[in-house]
């Protein structure tokens, strides 16, 4: 295995050095266009030194850019590529020998064990809430044509859209690939009968049976999924949605750059948009229905929703 460098001596070089560093790699050193000398690190091996590209022995050295700029980032992989050196993600370098699918869905589902628990506090809030089923909210709308006599809630987290529409649902399913999330949601309803656990693989629905669901829906996770993955979820929609039954997906629209992953793409989004999404879903045998595309905080159509049937 080549050693590592990072294209970026900046604070996301030295966060990317110390999540490899976390995962027991250290880094050799950083490439930077601006800066020379050394760079201090607190945790991930110390010092380490800049060095220029021009000395890189790309027989040797794979490099990971950490660089958030968009175009600054092109131009240095632009740069890398002219030396012949081969530019690997964060997600590569931390699961090295998994391909790169794996590695992207390991990231992600790694990512949310500790490194979110901001994320799911807040997201418990009223405004993070509204989002989804404030009166006018789109997803809303397209949630009320669920039938949700089997609902199947992919990608759960800590169940906290369950209080939404448990009243409404005879037969929940919670699915999400993290066990910590599903012990959550176990001992946060434990006086529910109605609900089953999954702890799933990140692509399948295998526990499913074939025709057993009358509903599926994901809120704010596919968006940070690998469309492959993506694509095995919608088939195995098709699989276990019973004839007329319908699925709602909360999914990313960010086509800024097909390099993008979890770790680079604008708010974790990762590549997708609304028409490879109906795309996939049509080929998986799905009728899409509605999409809408729609804006996340700042960023103006970073996401999409997409209600499809199986007719
Ligand atoms: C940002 S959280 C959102 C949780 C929940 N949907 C919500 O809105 O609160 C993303 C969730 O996706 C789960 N997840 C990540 N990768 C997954 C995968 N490939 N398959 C299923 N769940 C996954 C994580 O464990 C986490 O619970």
């Amino acid at each position: 295995m080549k050693d590592i460098i990072l294209y970026g001596a900046g604070k996301r070089g030295k966060y990317y050095a110390n999540v490899l560093y976390e995962h027991g790699i250290e880094i050799a050193g950083f490439c930077d266009s601006y800066k020379v000398g050394n760079i201090m690190l607190n945790t991930g091996g110390g010092k380490k030194p800049i060095f220029d590209l021009k000395e890189i022995d790309g027989g040797k050295f794979n490099i990971i850019i950490a660089i958030a700029d968009p175009d600054e980032f092109e131009k240095v992989s632009r740069k890398i590529a002219e030396y012949k050196i081969n530019i690997i993600t964060l997600e590569q370098g931390v699961f090295q020998g998994k391909s790169s699918i794996e590695a992207n869905r390991e990231y992600i589902a790694e990512y949310h064990i500790d490194k979110m628990n901001f994320y799911f506090d807040l997201a418990e809030e009223d405004k993070s809430m509204d989002v989804f089923w404030c009166e006018n909210s789109p997803f809303k709308k397209l949630f009320q044509q669920l039938d949700l006599t089997r609902v199947v809630e992919l990608a759960c987290g800590r169940g906290r859209h369950v209080q939404k529409y448990i009243m409404h649902a005879q037969n929940i399913i919670l699915v999400d690939i993290l066990e910590k999330n599903i012990d959550y949601c176990k001992k946060r309803f434990k006086d529910e009968n109605k609900i089953q656990y999954y702890v799933n693989n990140g692509f399948d629905l295998s526990q499913l049976h074939t025709d057993s669901c009358t509903a599926l829906f994901t809120y704010d996770a596919m968006v940070h999924f690998e469309m492959l993955d993506i694509f095995q979820y919608l088939k195995e929609t098709k699989r276990v949605l019973a004839e007329g039954g319908k699925a709602l997906f909360h999914h990313s629209n960010n086509t800024k750059n097909y390099k993008i992953t979890f770790s680079t793409g604008s708010q974790g989004r990762n590549y997708m948009s609304k028409q490879l999404f109906a795309y996939l879903a049509n080929r998986a045998g799905l009728t899409v229905i509605e999409q809408h595309e729609i804006d996340w905080g700042e960023d103006k159509k970073l996401d999409c929703i997409t209600l499809v049937g199986n007719f």
